[in-house]
């Protein structure tokens, strides 16, 4: 099959125009753990080409793919040295370049991952910037003289009171030059300063090499943290009372908009309408969502939002509590009305930095089959675009974790360390670290039931899951009831479905516990999605406003034994099943 994924030029957009992405799902590639092709346990370039007929067998549009260029590794690739290239552990340009070509071969875009709040600190730019006061690179980055009157690297003196996202000070104290550099991540990702316009030329200029050399577009990592408050003031202090949360002076900034638009200006500009462009934007609300989304402003297609994947944290990320149905459904449901006239969503459970959604959301022991369809039929059945992280379209789960030292990613190992210093219980810590670890979201795809799952030859970077013998691609490509056949129909769904990719969404029984209920309707169409969040039978109560739906088409279900649509009333939902039913006028 070979699908033209080339030109059609930018139409004049409205709020409302129908953009190709609506029928669109994306599927992120976090290459470290998908597919090793060398034996070196490490997933590779390579490997995702061998790999990407699984994906075209699930039938996704683009390929989102995690960092591959030239890095230290020290956040797996979120810490980039060489724009430009890729990094030997993946591969080569040309490896690329056929990854590319191959994808293209399929109808599958790629789009890369840009990470461009900050570079690692190995990147040329800021080995100059750090070299003296007044290289012309010093204003590339943040950097400030210890606060007044404090001795410069006494603890307390730094600029502001800011907190890492990885732990400790946001700052770091440079004996060379006797300044301190900003990092809102960790001592190796500092923050490039957007406020330079050779900086933001910079990367202009890469982003549109890259779109020469045929990717479809981006997706941007803390894309709504590059501009800072430029008087840098303290934040209110936080949890342990060390450090000051610096978030409302850096997230969604005084000149966000005005950037994010010159972007769209110089890199996009009169290019073919195809890309996609997603901004990751913590804390991000539905009120800047639309201004970003909304397509006459030209900012970025869609973004990720965070509020829903916060729902089961209390004070912070690791204080880690169940999550309340009835908190997602309002959250969901706002989201989906926030952006009905204006923008658009998008829509994820999982991805790299998050805990599997089976474990996180549904139940991923007895009911692990229905719950993870159940997830997907109610993420899938919203309006926007999807994103099925690696081995979600598996129904992968959370990671058996012995003990701290099972731990490898840069946020884990740095709270645990923090958290020890601050003299709370081990067990404890381990515990939110086993829940809400981002290395739950780490350990290799498992392709199949041999030792390594098929991921490697060698010793995988990070274990496999011991279920791999279980939850395994081979099975479930060759079982027609499994969650990878689920994920396959419901894309197809969108694919051929307008009511699932334009209809307009109108949320029921929000306040449930455990029914999530919502319609979608187009024209004279209407489905009705009825998802039972819960390990007990549930009797569907009435539905307020709805009409009868006794009779209608079953779209799709997700339990084995097909249900012939009711004669008569609402149905008995059984434990964690999900129904999708149609009606016409
Ligand atoms: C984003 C990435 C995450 C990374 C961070 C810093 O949140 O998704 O993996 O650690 O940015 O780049
Ligand atoms: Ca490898």
């Amino acid at each position: 099959m070979s699908v033209d994924v080339t030109t059609s030029p930018t139409p004049e957009l409205s709020p409302s125009t129908r953009r190709w992405f609506h029928s669109a799902v994306v599927y992120q590639v976090y290459p470290r753990s998908f597919q090793d092709s060398n034996g070196d346990g490490i997933g590779d370039l390579r490997g995702i080409i061998a790999r990407l007929d699984h994906l075209a067998a699930l039938g996704v549009d683009v390929v989102w793919l995690s960092p591959v260029y030239v890095s230290p590794q020290d956040d797996n690739g979120y810490d980039i040295a060489d724009y430009q290239d890729i990094d030997p552990t993946f591969g080569t340009l040309a490896d690329f370049d056929e990854l590319l070509e191959q994808a293209h071969a399929r109808g599958i875009r790629v789009v890369m991952d840009l990470v461009v709040n900050h570079t690692s600190d190995e990147h040329p730019w800021f080995v100059e910037s750090r070299s003296s006061k007044d290289n012309p690179k010093r204003d590339w980055y943040w950097w400030r003289p210890a606060r007044e009157g404090m001795e410069p690297g006494a603890h307390g003196a730094e600029p502001t009171n800011w907190e890492a996202s990885f732990s400790g000070s946001a700052w770091e104290f440079d004996e060379g030059t006797g300044e301190y550099y900003l990092h809102l991540f960790s001592r190796k990702q500092p923050d490039l300063n957007w406020e330079n316009p050779q900086v933001r030329e910079a990367v202009y200029a890469m982003m549109r090499w890259w779109l020469d050399r045929g990717v479809d577009g981006f997706r941007m990592d803390v894309i709504n943290m590059i501009s800072k408050d430029t008087s840098l003031p303290d934040g209110h202090l936080t949890h342990g009372g060390l450090y000051g949360d610096g978030s409302p002076h850096y997230l969604c900034g005084p000149r966000i908009h005005e950037f994010l638009q010159e972007m769209h200006r110089e890199v996009f500009e009169g290019r073919q309408d195809r890309l996609l462009t997603v901004g990751e934007m913590p804390g991000v609300t539905v009120e800047e969502a639309r201004l970003f989304t909304d397509p006459t402003r030209r900012e970025v297609d869609m973004v990720f939002q965070f509020e829903h994947v916060g729902l089961d944290h209390g004070a912070h990320k690791w204080d880690r509590r169940p999550l309340q149905l009835v908190d997602l459904k309002a959250s969901l449901g706002r989201w989906q009305a926030g952006l009905a006239d204006v923008g658009w969503n998008s829509l994820y459970w999982d991805n790299h930095d998050q805990p599997r959604a089976v474990s996180r959301f549904g139940d991923d022991g007895e009911h692990r089959v229905a719950s993870a369809k159940l997830l997907a039929t109610v993420l899938h059945l919203h309006r926007g675009t999807p994103y099925i992280y690696q081995g979600e379209e598996l129904g992968m789960t959370n990671v058996p974790f012995a003990g701290a030292e099972s731990f490898l990613d840069i946020e884990s190992v740095n709270y645990f360390a923090t958290a020890m210093g601050q003299g709370l219980a081990a067990e404890e810590v381990l515990e939110a670290l086993r829940d809400g670890s981002r290395d739950n979201a780490r350990s290799p795809v498992q392709w199949d039931a041999s030792p390594n799952a098929g991921f490697t030859t060698g010793t995988p970077w990070f274990p496999v899951n011991p279920n791999h013998d279980v939850i395994n691609a081979e099975r479930e490509v060759a079982d027609p009831d499994s969650v990878f056949h689920h994920y396959r129909r419901l894309i197809e769904l969108r694919h051929t479905d307008p009511v699932v990719a334009d209809g307009d969404f109108h949320m029921l029984v929000p306040e449930h516990p455990t029914l999530y209920a919502f319609t979608r309707s187009l024209g004279p169409e209407t489905l009705l999605v009825l998802a039972n969040f819960s390990g007990e039978d549930l009797a569907v109560p009435e539905l307020p406003g709805q009409p009868d739906w006794s009779g209608a088409e079953l779209v799709i279900g997700n339990h084995a034994d097909p249900v012939a649509p009711e004669d008569a009333g609402l149905p008995v939902l059984r434990p964690w099943e999900a129904r999708v039913y149609r009606r016409r006028g």
